[in-house]
């Protein structure tokens, strides 16, 4: 049985005023507990203290509803989101990331099985594309998980520091943990202040790409060299994305990722991203967004309108959390067209 100050001290959270540009802010006990005990009864969620004194550990933090007025980013909710066809209808209420209430409720290809949201995946127990070496049950942060410091096994430790030293203000540019994107690791972007409640093509994150020139991606700091981190081939590695020597020039092996879409042999089908009549400064697709190479704060509003603005990106396609469709998926590929959404066609316009 929880002690009913744990219920208190998490509706404190939620209750927390939306914090500006200094990461966490508000009273220091609605996240801690001195000595996880009052009047002898246990105040984090478990009678085993959290690491750095938290009264909750990733999950409970940051399961919620999200309602526009939350600080905390909600990313596992207990009953059902809105997603509709998109995730950014004018009624949704998931975040970027999307949502782990699918692969919780629902099953394991609606997104990633993290421990504590969903159990180990029944069919997928080391990441598609990876080279073998991962194989736990995913966590939030940590060596086996996204966010944070690898080099910690212990989830709290691999993010400690982030959460009181993040400046949403600022471009990420993934020199420290608290200046990296979303505490990704080293990866660059610029977030969106409410993590893309409700986005507009005036109102979403700023995600980084890289215009690759080889298959071996070198440089580092891409949001889909966030996913190569566990899913290498399908971003990265030779004759894994084209047979040899043909990048930029022949097909395919898999769908590019950090590849600007002005160097495509087709490139006049994506000249109409979005549903543009003529070419250049293309209104921004939430619905399918593409990377940038500018590390700058202005926002992204259009693309085509500077070099390498118009970067295809594992995030133009899958949500990172999950979703209600297969494979994780921004929209419903599969149903598409009796019940589903074609998203590719934001890009492929000339494909329908
Ligand atoms: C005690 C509650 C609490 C715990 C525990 C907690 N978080 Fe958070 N987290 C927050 C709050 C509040 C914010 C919003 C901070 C802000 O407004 O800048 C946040 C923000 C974030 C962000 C977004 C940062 C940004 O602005 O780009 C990420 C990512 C995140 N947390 C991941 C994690 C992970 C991973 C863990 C576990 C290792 C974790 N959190 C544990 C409360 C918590
Ligand atoms: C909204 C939740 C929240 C509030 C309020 C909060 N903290 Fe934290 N704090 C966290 C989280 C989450 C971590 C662990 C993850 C991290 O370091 O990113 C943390 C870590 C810490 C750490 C260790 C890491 C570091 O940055 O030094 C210290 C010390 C700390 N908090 C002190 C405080 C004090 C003092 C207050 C009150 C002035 C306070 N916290 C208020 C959420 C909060
Ligand atoms: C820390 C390792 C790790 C990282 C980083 C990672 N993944 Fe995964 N991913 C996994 C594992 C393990 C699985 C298989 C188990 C599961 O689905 O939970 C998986 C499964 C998937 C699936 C299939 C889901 C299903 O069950 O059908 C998709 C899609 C996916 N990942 C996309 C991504 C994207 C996009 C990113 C970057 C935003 C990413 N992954 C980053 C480890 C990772
Ligand atoms: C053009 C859209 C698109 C992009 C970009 C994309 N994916 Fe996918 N991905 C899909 C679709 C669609 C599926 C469903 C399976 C299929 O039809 O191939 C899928 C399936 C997956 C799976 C599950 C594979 C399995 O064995 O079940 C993983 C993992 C995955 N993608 C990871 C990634 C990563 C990592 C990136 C970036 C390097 C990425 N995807 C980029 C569309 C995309
Ligand atoms: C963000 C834009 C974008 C989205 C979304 C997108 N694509 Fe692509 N796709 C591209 C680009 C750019 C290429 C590379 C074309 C080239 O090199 O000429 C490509 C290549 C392909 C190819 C290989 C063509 C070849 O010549 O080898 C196929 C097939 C494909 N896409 C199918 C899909 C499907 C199916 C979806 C939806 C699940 C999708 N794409 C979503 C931009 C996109």
């Amino acid at each position: 049985m929880k002690n009913p100050a744990t219920l208190l001290t998490l509706i404190l959270v939620l209750l927390l005023p939306l914090s500006s540009s200094a990461g966490v802010t508000g009273p220091c006990v609605s996240c801690h507990t001195m000595h996880n005990s009052q009047d002898n009864l246990w105040v984090a969620d478990s009678a085993i203290p959290n690491p750095a004194l938290l009264i909750s550990g990733c999950v409970g933090c940051h399961t919620g509803q999200n309602d526009g007025s939350n600080s905390t980013p909600f990313v596992h909710s207990t009953t059902a989101p809105q997603y509709r066809d998109t995730g950014t209808e004018a009624d949704s209420n998931t975040l970027a990331g999307g949502n782990f209430y699918w692969v919780s409720s629902i099953g394991d290809r609606r997104g990633h099985n993290v421990y504590g949201i969903a159990a180990k995946d029944q069919t997928l127990n080391v990441p598609p594309g990876g080279d073998g070496s991962f194989t736990s049950q995913l966590r939030c942060a940590g060596s086996m998980g996204c966010h944070g410091d690898s080099s910690f096994s212990e989830q709290i430790s691999a993010v400690k520091g982030s959460h009181h030293n993040k400046n949403q203000q600022i471009w990420q540019d993934g020199t420290t943990l608290a200046k990296s994107y979303r505490i990704l690791n080293g990866i660059q972007g610029f977030g969106d202040s409410d993590y893309e409640y409700r986005p507009t093509d005036q109102k979403h994150n700023k995600y980084y790409g890289i215009d690759r020139t080889s298959e071996t991606e070198t440089a580092t700091g891409s949001i889909s060299s966030q996913c190569a981190r566990c899913h290498e081939d399908f971003h990265n590695g030779p004759l894994t994305l084209v047979p040899a020597t043909t990048l930029g020039t022949g097909v395919w092996l898999r769908h590019p990722t950090d590849f600007d879409m002005s160097n495509a042999i087709s490139s006049t089908e994506y000249h109409l991203y979005n549903g543009a009549t003529t070419y250049g400064n293309n209104t921004y697709s939430v619905i399918s967004p593409v990377a940038t190479s500018d590390t700058t704060i202005t926002l992204n509003t259009t693309i085509f309108t500077q070099s390498n603005d118009a970067l295809v990106m594992c995030l133009s396609c899958h949500r990172a959390h999950g979703s209600p469709y297969a494979g994780s998926l921004r929209w419903n590929y599969k149903g598409w067209p009796v019940n589903g959404y074609n998203g590719c066609a934001v890009c492929h316009t000339s494909k329908n």
